[in-house]
Order: structure tokens, then C-alpha cells, then sequence
């Protein structure tokens, strides 16, 4: 067994307590109701709360289960699809503006850590985005040139960044960058919420939003029922959405290893590699007798890898050559990354509706996408100008052939999974699944998804995604089924784990 392969996945920032949430009184009405409690669903309750607005925030589980707490928390406005690309997409003022943005946001979260005294950890450093090869400098050399459009003013570019291995290539220094720790800073803009009058209720995990139109209706699996005028759908995936929204972006799963280091032996900043999907790096410390190298990458789409422990085992040899500080594995996790077709995210009015909102699109910059979520939904909901509105718009249209050949790409990959209807099972006999693990097995004409437990009991569920018909995979290191169109996830018992789907696997029985 690999070092890697030894630890069980679990993120570092989810082992905090939460303050209890249990004595909230709800609002009778809202005038908006966010659906979870990520960063993007926290955001703007704060930003609208602090604005006098009865707002209430309805998680189907704890603030920051979802992705907040899976990511590796960087802060950049260094954008990872690149100023030469947006410039490409959206001109030389959309590229300033996407980076505006992203600059706004660290600005407003360091801000907040300020006014409310959130101790998370906050600090500005460096980014570095270098070559590791001769044929990446005139690629850098150009990113240079277009990030100084975008409007960066003190960048510089060097021969190499400031590491000891020596087997990079030239760099880019992107100042005033940061780094945070995601939970910690979730918990006080929770406390900040309440503190403005704000709901937030656990536990309520919304299942339907009835109507097009003010005052919507919203329904949760635990029987509740929740009025307001303005809805923000902050889930990651917008499950709101079944279709359009899905054909617009692709879930990607990303790959994080931390290791120890001995303090001080690393330059703290971020560091980011030239690579398709590429390397993403910082460092943690989270108490003075421990340091932490936080690395993460080797992506794939959701569902589509024979064998996601081959990712982490790249990610360790990686590691080992460009920071060969780096000292045993400490924990590994993965998260789920949504790929616009176009780079950017979509944050602003769900196609068709007035007064309900999306975020989605992370693109590998969820915390910033998040932040910018909250300042711009908050404008719209209070029918305010806003710079970000058009850029950022869900309903905007592919508008270069790159973006289009990008959505024709994802989209043919998607048709492509439903061969799995025909393709044979990974199993032909239940009995034949080992134990703690999982696989397809064909049923007549029907395909199952099985499950073994280590109480040698077979969990036997239906293998086709209640989203839009995909059959799952098994994911043997996260011990979930996986579908490999659009991304839902569910436990190995079944239950939806991502998003869009909003229903479990369907118990199927064996006769
Ligand atoms: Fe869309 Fe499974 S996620 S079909």
C-alpha cells in the first residue's frame, strides 16, 4: 500500500466546533431566503443583513460542508484561466473586470475579518505562477503583459520563483494575493449574521421553489415551508436549475495532499504551475510547533477516473520534485470544481426568473466567486448598478468560438456516458463484491449499483442518477457512486451527496 493510499480522505478545516444554532426564532416571512450555507450563501446573508433585510438561510446540513470546506483556500485574484484567455473571451475591459472583482473580494473578506474580529488566519502573501518548461516562458511572457491590462500594478517577472529546488522555470509575482482558513472564517460571518438579525437554520434542506415569480414558496425535506420575496440559490450546483445551467459547466474532481515541513524551510506566498489541469500550493501552520505544505491538483471530470488513487499518487511525486521539503503525508481530501465553458462564473438572476439568483461556476475560485456573489447579488436584490452584472450574467451566451468549442466538447463528453446503459458491469454477480467496496452489476436489463458494507450486508440500489438518467460509477476512494455527466454524488448507501441531483439512488431489490 502507497504512503497516499494509507490515509482516508477527510479535509484539515472541517474539525472545528460550531457555534449552536438551535435557538433561532424564524422569520414568519423573509424578504430573502439563501439556500446554504457556503461561502457564497454566507456572504450575501451578511452583506444583506447588515443592509437591514430580513434574511434567512436554510443548510441542509453544517455552514461549510459542502465545497468551502473541501477547498485549498487561496485567495487570488491571479485568475487560473489566465488574462490571455478572458482577454480573448471578453475583451481587454471584461478581463480588467473579472480581476477587479476577484481583487474586491480579498479586500472585503479582509475587511470583514476587521469589522466583526473573525480570527481565521487572514494574511496577504505573494502568488507565484511559474514555468517548469522551456516551451511555457513565451506563454508567461504574454500572461505577464495581459495580467497588466487587467489592471495589476506592481507585478514583476523573475527567473524563477523563490523555491529551493531550482526546477522551475521564470515566475510571475502576483502581489497582495492571501490565505485564510475557510471554517474558521465561515464560523464568525455565521456569528455576524445572527448579530444582524439573520437566520440561519440547519437542517433544512430545500427540495422545491414553487413559482416565477415574488413571493416564492420553498419547501425542505424536513416538511418545512419558507415565503419570501427574493430567493439566492447558493448550493454549488443550482439544483433549481435541471438542465441549461448543466450544459454551461462540468464538474471536476480536484486532488489535495498536505504534508509536514519543517518551519520557515518554504517562503510562505502561493504557487501556481503552468500545467493543464495544473498545481496549486500554500502553506499552514496550524499551531507553532507545525507546519503544513498544502498542495492539490491532478483534476479529472467527476465519474470518469478508472482510478482516482493514481491522482493523489501524481500529486505526491509532483510534490517531491518541486519541494522536496516537503516530509511525510499528513491528510488528503478532494473537492468538486465547476468548469464554465467560459472561465467565469455565473453569479445574477437564474435564466426566467426576476427575483431568484444562482451561483455556480467556482472555477477553481470559489472563495473569491463566492465573495463576489455576495456584493453583487446584494446589489441587484436592492436594484443597484453594478459593474460585475453583465459579466458574471448565467444567461450570457457563448460569445467566441473557443467558449463554443468548449461547449460543444463538454457536451458530447456528456452524451458520450450514456453508453453506459450498454457497456457491461464491472460485476456480473452481487456476491462478487468485495466487502467495503462497490460496483455495477447487470440485473436483466436493468443496471444496479451494489455495495457491500463491513457488516457483510449488501446495500442494492438502482445505478441511474435521479438527475437526468446517468448510470453512476463507483469512486473506490471516496466509497461513492459518482455520475459522470453533470457530477451528482451520493454515499455508498445511496444518499446525494453533489448536486444537481436532489434525490437519493433508488433502493432496487434482488428477485
Ligand atoms: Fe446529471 Fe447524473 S448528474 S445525469
Amino acid at each position: 500500500m502507497s504512503k497516499v493510499a494509507s490515509h482516508s480522505p477527510a479535509s484539515l478545516w472541517k474539525n472545528g466546533e460550531w457555534p449552536n444554532f438551535a435557538d433561532q426564532v424564524p422569520h414568519k416571512s423573509s424578504d430573502v431566503i439563501i439556500v446554504g450555507a457556503g461561502i457564497a450563501g454566507l456572504t450575501s446573508a451578511y452583506l444583506m443583513a447588515m443592509e437591514g433585510l430580513r434574511v434567512t438561510v436554510l443548510e441542509a446540513s453544517q455552514p461549510g460542508e459542502g465545497e468551502t470546506g473541501n477547498t485549498s483556500a487561496h485567495l487570488s485574484s491571479a485568475l487560473d484561466d489566465r488574462f490571455t484567455e478572458l482577454e480573448e473571451l471578453f475583451g481587454e475591459e471584461g478581463s480588467f473586470l473579472a480581476a477587479e472583482s476577484h481583487r474586491w473580494a480579498i479586500d472585503i473578506i479582509e475587511s470583514i475579518c476587521l469589522r466583526e474580529n473573525i480570527d481565521c488566519g487572514f494574511e496577504r502573501v505573494d502568488g507565484y505562477l511559474f514555468s517548469t518548461e522551456e516551451a511555457e516562458n513565451e506563454e508567461l511572457r504574454k500572461e505577464f503583459e495581459a495580467a497588466k491590462r487587467a489592471g495589476f500594478q506592481d507585478l514583476e517577472m523573475l527567473p524563477a520563483p523563490p523555491l529551493r529546488s531550482q526546477k522551475q522555470g521564470a515566475a510571475i509575482r502576483f502581489p497582495n494575493q492571501a490565505q485564510f482558513h475557510p471554517l474558521k472564517y465561515l464560523k464568525g460571518l455565521s456569528a455576524a449574521v445572527q448579530k444582524y438579525g439573520g437566520n440561519i437554520l440547519l437542517n433544512h434542506e430545500v427540495i422545491d421553489i414553487h413559482g416565477h415569480a415574488a413571493p416564492y414558496t420553498l419547501t425542505t425535506r424536513q416538511g418545512t415551508t419558507h415565503t419570501a420575496a427574493h430567493v439566492v440559490v447558493a448550493t454549488n450546483s443550482p439544483f433549481n436549475n435541471r438542465f441549461v445551467m448543466h450544459t454551461k459547466q462540468a464538474a471536476y474532481r480536484t486532488y489535495i495532499l498536505t504534508f509536514a515541513i519543517e518551519a520557515g524551510s518554504v517562503n510562505k506566498a502561493l504557487y501556481w504551475d503552468m500545467k493543464d489541469p495544473y498545481h496549486y500550493v500554500r502553506l499552514y501552520q496550524p499551531n507553532e510547533h507545525q507546519t503544513l505544505l498544502i498542495v492539490g491538483g491532478e483534476d479529472h471530470k467527476t465519474g470518469q477516473s478508472e482510478d482516482p488513487d493514481q491522482s493523489f499518487e501524481k500529486l505526491e511525486t509532483w510534490t517531491r520534485k518541486h519541494f522536496p521539503e516537503a516530509g511525510d503525508i499528513v491528510t488528503r481530501w478532494s473537492g468538486q470544481v465547476l468548469e464554465p465553458v467560459d472561465c467565469l462564473a455565473f453569479i445574477g438572476r437564474n435564466p426566467g426568473d426576476e427575483q431568484l439568483y444562482i451561483v455556480t461556476g467556482d472555477s477553481g475560485h470559489g472563495l473569491t466567486h463566492g465573495t463576489i456573489a455576495g456584493m453583487l447579488l446584494n446589489d441587484l436584490v436592492h436594484k443597484r448598478n453594478n459593474p460585475w452584472e453583465k459579466l458574471y450574467d448565467p444567461g450570457r451566451k457563448a460569445k467566441s468560438f473557443s467558449s463554443l468549442k468548449e461547449f460543444l466538447k463538454e457536451n458530447i463528453n456528456v452524451a458520450l456516458q450514456y453508453r453506459d446503459y450498454f457497456s457491461p458491469a464491472d460485476l456480473s454477480r452481487p456476491g462478487e463484491v468485495p466487502i467495503g467496496e462497490g460496483a455495477i452489476v447487470r440485473h436483466g436489463l436493468q443496471k444496479l449499483a451494489v455495495y457491500r458494507d463491513h457488516d457483510n450486508e449488501l446495500h442494492t440500489l438502482s445505478a441511474v442518477c435521479p438527475h437526468l438518467g446517468g448510470i453512476v460509477r463507483w469512486n473506490k476512494v471516496e466509497k461513492t457512486w459518482d455520475c459522470p455527466c453533470h457530477g451528482s454524488r451520493f454515499s455508498c448507501k445511496g444518499e446525494v451527496i453533489n448536486g444537481p441531483a436532489i434525490s437519493n439512488l433508488n433502493k432496487a431489490e434482488l428477485h
